[in-house]
């Protein structure tokens, strides 16, 4: 088993990190919250998180810079989609290549990039249903329970399949996936419907319950891109699985109505962008995304 397991270093501390890095700091693991751009950490610094029953935890992380890069030993990507480049571009040629990176965000088609600039670090992939609020700089709310996975994106992460373990530890229901693109294609379905229609509507999840036709259109569209990377369900498989999705989730507002309701970019380059790359690859057209994805580009610039 590969050493320093239990020294995490986040980079990313906003609602998902924030309580990641609670839940593992609870779970015994040594948590350092790293910055590479310029923004300024006041310090000492004490996080708040509550927990999924409303308890109150409190941890003093070690505050890292791109200085410190020689000393990470496992890294915890969980910034926005978009911001993976500009935050891990400060670590290439300091990072030691024997330190996994761990990519977790919502969305697909950083890993391309972070293969080439980092192409002998283990690269793992993570997928969470889990729900996090930030609710100020320095405290979290763990707002739902859901699954983790963990897999590898290259050979040489196959020897950290222990980290699954170490994380179920910490969070509930954490595994191990060979199959970690499918987890992040079935995320993506899901993120690629519910996502874009609530961005545009403003509504809640729960909303998509009465536009069941659009879902299904939707993931129609979707099945013959889904079939050519393997994945093999039918259409009432992928409708009923976004469906569940906004049931489970229908007092929520997605992340994209959130993004776009306070100003700020979207994921959606790493969704619907990503999806439409993928088809244009197959010369698959699909229109009803390739509207949204307009539609939601012409809604975040003003
Ligand atoms: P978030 O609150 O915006 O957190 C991202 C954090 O990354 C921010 O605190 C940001 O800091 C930080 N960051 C950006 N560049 C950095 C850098 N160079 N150095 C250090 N920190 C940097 O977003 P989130 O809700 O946690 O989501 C993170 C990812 O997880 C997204 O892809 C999201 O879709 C996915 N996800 C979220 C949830 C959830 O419930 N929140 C659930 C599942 C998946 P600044 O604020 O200073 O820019
Ligand atoms: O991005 C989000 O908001 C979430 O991934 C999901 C599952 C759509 C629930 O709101």
């Amino acid at each position: 088993m590969p050493r320093h397991l239990d020294h995490w270093t986040l980079l990313g501390c906003g609602a998902l990190g924030g309580v990641l890095a609670g839940l593992l700091a609870e779970a015994g693991n040594q948590v350092s919250l790293l910055r590479t751009n310029d923004a300024e950490v006041r310090l000492p610094l004490q996080l708040s998180w509550w927990d999924l029953q409303g308890h109150e935890h409190h941890f003093e992380p070690d505050f890292l810079q791109t200085k410190d890069a020689a000393n990470i030993r496992l890294l915890l990507v969980t910034t926005k989609a978009y911001q993976v480049q500009s935050a891990l571009e400060p670590l290439i040629g300091q990072l030691p290549s024997a330190t996994p990176i761990l990519l977790l965000h919502n969305g697909m088609g950083t890993e391309s990039w972070v293969r080439r600039a980092f192409p002998d670090n283990p690269l793992l992939l993570m997928v969470t249903s889990n729900g996090a609020l930030r609710l100020g700089s320095e405290a979290f709310r763990h707002t739902g329970a859901g699954e983790t996975w963990i897999g590898p994106a290259n050979a040489a992460a196959r020897a950290w399949q222990p980290l699954a373990e170490l994380l179920a530890r910490a969070l509930p229901h954490a595994g191990w996936s060979e199959a970690i693109h499918h987890k992040q294609w079935e995320k993506l379905v899901i993120n690629a419907v519910i996502n874009p229609l609530t961005a545009l509507s403003g509504e809640r999840n729960g909303s998509l319950l009465q536009r069941q036709d659009e879902v299904e259109a939707l993931c129609e569209e979707l099945l013959p891109l889904l079939q050519r990377h393997g994945l093999s369900g039918d259409l009432a498989y992928w409708r009923d699985k976004v469906l569940q999705v906004a049931r489970l989730t229908a007092d929520n507002y997605s992340s994209m109505q959130q993004d776009l309701a306070c100003g700020r970019p979207s994921e959606i380059d790493f969704i619907t962008g990503f999806v439409l790359r993928e088809a244009q690859e197959a010369k698959l057209h699909l229109p009803l995304h390739q509207q949204l994805y307009q539609a939601i580009k012409a809604k975040e610039t003003p």
